[in-house]
């Protein structure tokens, strides 16, 4: 497991990325999947969008490969009072044996050649109906010149090209490419080149 970085970076007492929600995710999900329903994140990190949607009244899972993430995952539920499952695997050789009726994925950034794996196991783990919502950084992070974090490395950047070649134009509800201002903790702040896409899965 690479998870050394992520160990490190969510080693101290202050959360890296705040532990408000990624805002895209906070005001795309309610809208799109209704309550009761079953949510994962997939490279939850410290958990604040796990928690902040555990607080909204979903049942959520929270999978890192960061032992560190977990354990503060698992403190800011206790905090605030809410459950949230927690899942320590590298979501690469994770064998998931269930569907959730949403999956989330904010900054979660993998090399090109474990891409294609990841997009396919996010369409396999989706209940029919069920959506994923997902926000990563785009190349234009970096040859533009933001500072407001990311991977440093071009190839690590999601385009919506390869979005559309891995999810189904038919299930694809938003697919865009935006600059926004990140305000998420010490490592996302200032402006930002940003893809997101919302996809259906078939009923
Ligand atoms: C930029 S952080 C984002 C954390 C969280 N999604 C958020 O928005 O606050 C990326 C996260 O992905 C996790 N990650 C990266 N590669 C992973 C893998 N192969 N399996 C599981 N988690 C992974 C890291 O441990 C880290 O927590």
């Amino acid at each position: 497991m690479k998870s050394d970085f992520w160990d490190q970076r969510f080693g101290s007492d202050a959360y890296a990325y705040g532990v408000a929600p990624n805002t895209f995710l906070a005001e795309t999900l309610p809208a799109l999947v209704p309550l009761p329903a079953d949510v994962i994140e997939l490279g939850a990190g410290e958990g604040r969008n796990a928690v902040f949607f555990a607080e909204q009244g979903y049942r959520v899972t929270a999978l890192d490969y960061s032992r560190a993430g977990i354990e503060k995952t698992q403190r800011l539920a206790a905090s605030r009072g809410v459950a949230v499952e927690t899942i320590h695997a590298d979501v690469l050789r994770w064998r998931p044996e269930r569907r959730w009726d949403a999956v989330l994925l904010s900054f979660l950034h993998l090399p090109p050649p474990a891409r294609p794996a990841l997009y396919r196991k996010i369409r396999e783990i989706l209940a029919p109906g069920g959506a994923l919502v997902a926000e990563w950084f785009r190349p234009e992070q970096i040859t533009e010149g933001h500072k407001s974090g990311g991977p440093p490395r071009l190839e690590m950047m999601v385009t919506e090209e390869e979005l559309r070649a891995h999810f189904p134009e038919a299930g694809i509800r938003r697919l865009e490419s935006v600059t926004r201002t990140l305000d998420e903790g010490a490592h996302h702040a200032g402006s930002a080149a940003v893809v997101r896409l919302v996809w259906q899965a078939p009923e």
